[in-house]
């Protein structure tokens, strides 16, 4: 087999049999086949996209490049939830405490960022002394304990996907509804979860695009999850603005524990909703219990003192969680009421700030970030600050077409 063939197979939009994604995709794991051959052929299928049998087949490799983890001996029921992406979604870190204080069980395994969209690992890892990774002795300890662990891709668990993950996160490859499917499923299954939420979001501020995309997205998944016989449920949502005020690693952490200390606003009732979804999926009870029980999670204080164990058994220290001290404000200079702020603008600019990698090597900068500080639907009045900058340097020069991100209409003046 040749991989120059193989990836002009696919430029020609034929199909590529099992054996030959096989030898394309663990040639790139053992190192055999190099990035920029990899990233060619991660190019022609963003173009022409996998057809289901292609899929189905690399979900099966991504799982096989590592060992799959058994959790039917966990005592309690486990339920998992993941995200395709989205500008400021944070909606993990919330919800992993919430089900736990439940008594349910989430082991979680978790990605960087991806493009323009931030990752759970990353969010993590901006916590001083965080680790992503556990053994297995801690990480059974921590579901046993806490109830709530989160772990990235490893050496044993989908190495496929974290190798092609970081791949694609630097070479535009990012939006193909097969690759998400892959990248999601596997790490589902690797992971050894029953009882799977995903979170279906499309829009400007999303990977994928449209309704169309979300709804064959969520129709594909589900019948990936029906090869492995485990339960996939899916929530479509749009997203076309952002999720939350927070964007930025340290900050999207701020705005987490925020929530699960009473927050109120669009991205909290998301995450009981998300919440009550797993509730409900785990204990075979009806949405409306599942709701409440996350809900009083919330209110009573349970679950903010879940994710300080849960970040604590991580070897986290939340007390050291820094953002930039450099500052910048971003005022308007319109009066009216606030109609739209554009996701992927925002992510543009949080780009700039330094939030995401350009390249593989590259650090990023886990204080730097935006918060928004009008809601949609609020007044603006001429010099309200409109979000706040975190800066490495208050010199920086960012692109003034993302500053356009607020459409202010219907003003006085
Ligand atoms: N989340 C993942 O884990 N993979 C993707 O490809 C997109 C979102």
């Amino acid at each position: 087999m040749n991989i120059l063939e193989i990836i002009t197979k696919k430029k020609n939009k034929q199909e590529l049999s099992y054996a030959e994604l096989e030898y394309a995709f663990m040639g790139f794991l053992h190192k055999q086949i190099p990035d920029y051959q990899m990233s060619a052929l991660l190019m022609t299928i963003c173009l022409n996209e996998l057809n289901e049998k292609e899929i189905f087949a690399l979900t099966d490799i991504f799982i096989k490049s590592g060992e799959v983890r058994d959790l039917t001996k966990v005592d309690g029921v486990c339920v998992d939830k993941h995200s395709t992406g989205g500008v400021g979604d944070k909606t993990t870190l919330v919800i992993g405490p919430i089900v736990a204080t439940c008594g349910l069980k989430m082991p979680k395994m978790s990605g960087r960022g991806l493009g323009l969209t931030g990752g759970t690992i990353d969010k993590l890892e901006s916590i001083p002394g965080f680790q992503v990774e556990l053994t297995e002795e801690e990480f059974w300890a921590g579901l046993k304990e806490v109830g709530f662990v989160n772990v990235s891709q490893s050496a044993k668990l989908v190495p496929l996907d974290k190798e092609v993950y970081a791949l694609r996160d630097v070479s535009g490859t990012t939006e193909s509804i097969g690759l998400i499917a892959v990248s999601i499923m596997s790490k589902k299954i690797a992971g050894g979860a029953r009882n799977i939420l995903i979170d279906v979001k499309y829009g400007n501020g999303a990977l994928l695009k449209t309704k169309e995309e979300a709804n064959a997205f969520a129709n594909l998944v589900k019948k990936i999850g029906e090869k492995y016989q485990v339960k996939v449920q899916t929530i479509i949502d749009s997203m076309n603005i952002p999720l939350g005020n927070n964007i930025g690693n340290a900050l999207e952490v701020i705005e987490a524990m925020d929530i699960l200390q009473g927050k109120q606003g669009y991205l909290t009732d998301l995450c009981l909703k998300l919440a009550a979804n797993l509730i409900s999926m785990g204990y075979n009870i009806s949405y409306e219990k599942g709701y409440n029980m996350a809900q009083e999670a919330i209110t009573s204080g349970k679950a903010y003192q879940k994710f300080l164990k849960f970040v604590k058994f991580q070897k986290g220290d939340i007390t050291k969680l820094k953002v930039s001290p450099n500052t910048l404000e971003v005022k308007s200079n319109e009066e009216g009421i606030l109609k739209d702020i554009d996701a992927h603008k925002i992510a543009k600019l949080a780009s700039q700030l330094g939030c995401f990698r350009n390249n593989k090597e590259e650090k990023i900068d886990y204080g730097v970030g935006i918060v928004l500080k009008k809601n949609l639907g609020e007044y603006v009045n001429q010099g309200d600050i409109l979000c706040t900058l975190y800066v490495k340097d208050v010199n920086i020069k960012v692109d003034k077409e993302c500053l356009k991100c607020f459409k202010i209409e219907g003003g006085n003046i």
